[in-house]
């Protein structure tokens, strides 16, 4: 049986130059056969060494590929209407949007099946306990925020939460010991992305164990095939869901649910529609929206030469100023066709990363330098598939603050003094006094309980029961 087992994994690893994965296969006990055995029949093996390939070859860096005497920025639609025009679409959006929402056909998609290994954190980072006072977790945000939009909109809002072998169990158990934080557990879906093997800088796959390959989470862009393979788009579909408002874990601003946003798409018949942010500088570190031959793409930052990044536009803003805070709406419709037979498929790219192996002799590299690379696939490298994709602008201080780092720019503590002085700006636009010091900053630590705050109306509508917001206070509104 072993053997029988043994001849197919070879016709399926030689044709690639990759049989050295069977090197200790003789020496295994059944257990351990079984699991490498598994792990080598998940993997496409022709596309992925060929990808590979592809992506060590020097003389093909991902930059070299694009066109860039073609390139142009996209155009987006402003966060504030400037026209008449655009005036009554944001208002018919707002009505669509809200009309999709009251009628159940969106559903919420996050995606929590990266490493986190910038944070150092060692369980998947939705379980990081963020918020101030009460030190939620960036899950427990999201939940309660979706139990107070079904409030809100009296409807049911289906949650799909994408894991990966790394955050599956973790993230499944911690839903579990906190009750689904509220929320009916029939309305929250776990599904585990796919793995890809990491390469050696020779082309040859690397092992982790005599049993074991090396292997990491396909990247965001492993949702669509996910998504069907696990049958939550077939899910969705019975649910009568068209539509999916999609965020990454690691960005509790979010907004979850924006009718503006969902209506917008659904108006412009978008098949995947993204949030744009006004660049900082030229130099920060977001994908470029752009226009290739009449296609939308993002370009990422560090595929940007700099005579594109700073050219300038009259009135002195950067030309390639919005960017990607990969913010996205998504028809189910563009998910079905996309995991087609036919389907156009996207391409990896190329992450250089120090990864622990073993050698054919048994012996334990932990490298120093990057030693190897891993294969990602970018969700947002649909965007030139989509039909109609729309680009929306964002307001960063009310919609993102990334948690990727341990500290500095984009960390647990960045993200908190985001949510704070968005807190500050609620309150008073809801005509609560917020204690300020003389820069105008918060002089105060408010936390406000998502379950019961998603936006200034919610607020405003408790303004007359909340207690008063004194100067030093740290203080827990719900
Ligand atoms: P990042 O690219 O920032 O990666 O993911 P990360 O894993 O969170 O952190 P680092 O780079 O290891 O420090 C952006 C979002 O995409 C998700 C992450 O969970 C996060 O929400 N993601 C990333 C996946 O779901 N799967 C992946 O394979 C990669």
């Amino acid at each position: 049986m072993s053997d029988e087992i043994k001849r197919h994994l070879l016709s399926l690893l030689e044709p690639c130059g990759q049989t050295h994965l069977l090197h200790f296969w003789d020496s295994l006990i059944a257990a351990e056969k079984e699991r490498l055995a598994t792990q080598i029949q998940a993997v496409d093996w022709p596309k992925v060494t060929a990808w590979a390939k592809k992506l060590l070859d020097p003389a093909a860096s991902e930059a070299a590929g694009i066109p860039f005497d073609r390139l142009v920025p996209a155009p987006y639609q402003p966060l504030h209407p400037e026209t008449p025009k655009q005036e009554e679409f944001h208002k018919a959006s707002i009505a669509r949007g809200l009309e999709m929402l009251r009628t159940g056909k969106v559903a919420a998609f996050t995606v929590a099946g990266g490493q986190g290994t910038r944070l150092g954190f060692s369980a998947p980072k939705g379980t990081f306990p963020l918020t101030p006072l009460r030190h939620k977790s960036l899950f427990q945000i999201f939940a309660e925020g979706l139990l107070r939009l079904q409030e809100k909109y009296g409807t049911t809002i289906p949650w799909y939460i994408m894991t990966s072998h790394v955050t599956d169990a973790a993230t499944r158990e911690f839903f579990q010991t906190h009750g689904y934080f509220g929320l009916n557990p029939a309305n929250v879906r776990f599904f585990a992305q796919a793995n890809f093997p990491a390469f050696g800088l020779d082309g040859k796959a690397l092992l982790e164990s005599p049993s074991s390959l090396v292997l990491s989470p396909n990247g965001h862009g492993g949702s669509f095939a996910a998504l069907k393979d696990s049958g939550a788009l077939d899910d969705m579909e019975a649910r009568g869901i068209t539509t999916l408002t999609y965020w990454q874990v690691d960005n509790p601003l979010t907004i979850e649910c924006d009718p503006l946003f969902i209506g917008m798409h659904d108006l412009s018949g978008s098949d995947m529609s993204s949030r744009a942010l006004i660049k900082r500088d030229p130099k920060e570190k977001l994908g470029h929206f752009c226009m290739l031959d009449g296609h939308l793409t993002i370009v990422e930052y560090s595929d940007m030469p700099d005579s594109l990044l700073y050219q300038q536009e009259a009135d002195g803003r950067l030309r390639y100023r919005a960017g990607s805070p990969a913010i996205h709406v998504l028809s189910t419709a563009f998910i079905r066709r996309m995991t087609g037979a036919d389907s156009a498929s996207l391409q990896p790219h190329r992450a250089n990363k120090k990864v622990p192996h073993i050698t054919l002799d048994g012996a334990q590299v932990t490298p120093e330098a990057p030693n190897a690379i891993k294969l990602e696939l970018f969700i947002f490298d649909a965007l030139p598939f989509a039909r109609n994709p729309l680009v929306l602008e964002g307001d960063r201080a009310e919609q993102f603050a990334p948690v990727k780092n341990k500290e500095g720019n984009d960390s647990p503590e960045s993200s908190r003094d985001a949510l704070l002085h968005r807190t500050q700006r609620w309150c008073q636009l809801a005509g609560i006094p917020f204690p300020q010091k003389a820069d105008g900053s918060p002089d105060a630590i408010v936390e406000l309980s998502p379950r019961s705050f998603v936006d200034v109306e919610d607020l405003a509508a408790a303004k007359d029961r909340l207690p008063p917001i004194t100067a030093g206070a740290q203080l827990y509104l719900e």
